[in-house]
């Protein structure tokens, strides 16, 4: 019996239109476009701006372009997971409300918490929905309004993170295209590295920790460094090499936007050159959860059918993985 697997049959994409550049960051912090550009690769980034304008308004937005692409309506969908660690409110689920605004009535939904591979640990999770047979339409989104969460006083964070939406639709495939493998990995240990400090049960938000900067990314940048390029290279090179794939095997490495050093290193370590590594950071500086289902979005067009495509990450948590997958159309 053919194998049913989850393809991607659309892409949704939704970045804010206001653009926060490098020369405007040098106005806000003592940096400078040099070393912003030197040490990570980014020139601008976007940021959602507005009074209650929240992830789902990117969430939304990305699932309406992709329901409009394969021409199908919000009701056919089953399943909405968004990967975010910046929904909208605590509960509930930003899911919840992103169904509710486009009208996706037929649908359950839940957000999924796994930082920069939150993308990659949800497609990984709703492709066992497809693949059981379960459901015929899953919506992945992976979206971040870092801004909300950023101090635009701490030079070391501000200049790194945006705000942006990308989303896949899963249906079944028994063509042989789909995802055909996925390698997970987490390390709680890494938590100390990257972190928001309070805003949880742990430490819920008081004055005290409002004053104390307590509700902004806390990150120790080198001690993630170190751990991304490694484990990121690490587990590209552990799929490939359990799939069989050589470097000329494969057609796009779809790697997180944190740093292009650390893309470099993971990109290097598969034998791939530069033309076949999708890069935005430049444009959109690193959007969380929002990274890879971007570059899905802004490559749609130069994707063939039965292309090879590694999506790899590493973020808070730590959390990082690797999901091999055959374009479908
Ligand atoms: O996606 C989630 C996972 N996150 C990551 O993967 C991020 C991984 N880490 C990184 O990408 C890099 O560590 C950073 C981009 C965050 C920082 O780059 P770095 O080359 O590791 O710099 P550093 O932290 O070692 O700092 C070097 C110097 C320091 O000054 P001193 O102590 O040498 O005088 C910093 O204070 O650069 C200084 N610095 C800055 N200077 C100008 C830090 N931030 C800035 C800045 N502008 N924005």
């Amino acid at each position: 019996m053919t194998k049913t697997r989850a393809s991607i049959t659309a892409v949704g994409g939704c970045v804010p239109e206001y653009i926060l550049t490098n020369q405007e960051l040098e106005k806000m912090v003592d940096t400078s476009d040099e070393w912003i550009l030197t040490r990570t690769g980014i020139k601008e980034r976007r940021i959602l701006k507005g009074k209650d304008q929240g992830s789902s308004v990117m969430a939304a937005k990305a699932v309406e372009e992709l329901l409009q692409k394969r021409g199908i309506g919000a009701e056919e969908i089953d399943l909405l997971i968004i990967a975010t660690v910046t929904p909208d409110m605590v509960f509930p689920s930003t899911a919840n409300i992103v169904c509710d605004m486009i009208g996706a009535k037929n649908a359950w939904g839940y957000d999924l918490s796994g930082a920069c591979s939150g993308f990659l640990y949800s497609l990984t999770t709703g492709s066992q929905f497809i693949e059981t047979g379960m459901y015929k339409k899953v919506v992945i989104v992976g979206v971040d309004k870092m801004s909300a969460i950023i101090d635009y006083q701490d030079r070391s964070t501000c200049v790194i993170f945006g705000d942006g939406a990308g989303a896949v639709l899963l249906e079944p495939d028994q063509g042989g295209n789909g995802v055909i493998d996925s390698v997970m990995k987490s390390d709680g240990a890494g938590c100390k590295h990257l972190h928001m400090k309070a805003g949880g049960s742990r430490r819920p938000s008081t004055r005290e920790t409002v004053d104390n900067k307590e509700h902004f990314v806390y990150q120790e940048g080198q001690a993630v460094f170190k751990h991304a390029v490694k484990n990121m290279a690490d587990v590209t090179a552990e799929v490939m090499e359990r799939n069989a794939l050589t470097s000329s095997d494969i057609s796009w490495l779809v790697p997180h936007q944190a740093n292009t050093r650390i893309i470099n290193a993971t990109a290097k370590r598969a034998g791939l050159t530069a033309d076949k590594i999708m890069v935005n950071i430049q444009k959109f500086g690193n959007t969380t959860a929002g990274t890879i289902p971007l570059c899905l979005w802004e490559w749609e067009n130069q994707l063939k059918k039965g292309d090879n495509l590694l999506l790899s990450s590493f973020g808070g948590g730590f959390t990082w993985g690797c999901i091999y997958l055959k374009w479908a159309y």
